[in-house]
């Protein structure tokens, strides 16, 4: 990701300039993720990341759903401020880190790694390279990693930002030095002004 596009301040510009339901990857309901994390039978003490998980839904379900340790990581202070006002008193119930993520370390490693449409933002290999040692040295030998990147009949851009688009064969192969895929499928997301958007989506534990 080029340092123009990568910045806290570009994303913490979109985060003031919009609300969550204005945003093209609000998910009232984020279903495609829930469904999966529901399949991999999670006790509800595993610690869970949302990486690039921005003020969306996914944690309130969660923690209403009784999971105990989650962690939302965002690049943008703003998009975690809103987050948190949003759940009051229950945002004491998650951990909270603003960072970029090809900078995060933790002395924790996750049952679970969540990233829907964060690590396609990252199209500069050095990045990328990063990105996959961080969730290579994050994820419990028995975890999961569940990504979901805009695919090859996707969009190119996100919020006016280039992104990289992955087939399920190319996402499969970024990670298959250290993550075999378990599940994958594309899927469509509608944006709240109705464009269709593919997803592709892949769950993988390290082999
Ligand atoms: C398209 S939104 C997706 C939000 C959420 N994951 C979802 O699916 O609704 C991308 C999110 O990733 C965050 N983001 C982008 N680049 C990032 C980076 N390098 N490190 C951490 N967060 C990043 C943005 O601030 C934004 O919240």
């Amino acid at each position: 990701m080029s340092e123009t596009f990568n910045s806290k301040g570009h994303w913490d510009g979109i985060y003031e300039a919009k609300q969550i339901g204005d945003f093209s990857w609000y998910q009232a309901v984020p279903s495609s993720s829930l469904e999966s994390i529901k399949e991999l039978k999670l006790s509800h003490d595993a610690k869970i990341i949302d990486a690039g998980g921005g003020d969306t839904y996914l944690v309130d379900y969660l923690l209403e759903q009784g999971y105990n340790s989650l962690t939302v990581l965002d690049i943008s202070s703003k998009a975690i401020a809103r987050a948190k006002e949003r759940l009051g008193k229950n945002a004491d119930k998650v951990e909270w880190v603003v960072s970029n993520v090809i900078d995060f370390h933790a002395d924790v490693q996750y049952d679970l790694w969540h990233d829907r449409a964060a690590f396609h933002f990252l199209t500069q290999p050095a990045d990328i390279k990063k990105y996959l040692e961080i969730v290579r040295n994050h994820i419990k030998k028995d975890g999961y990693l569940l990504i979901a990147t805009f695919s090859e009949n996707g969009p190119k851009k996100c919020s006016g930002i280039e992104i990289k688009q992955y087939s399920l064969t190319a996402l499969q192969q970024t990670f298959q030095a250290h993550f075999d895929c378990i599940r994958s499928e594309n899927m469509d997301h509608t944006t709240p002004s109705g464009a269709v958007q593919n997803f592709s989506f892949c769950v993988f534990q390290p082999n």
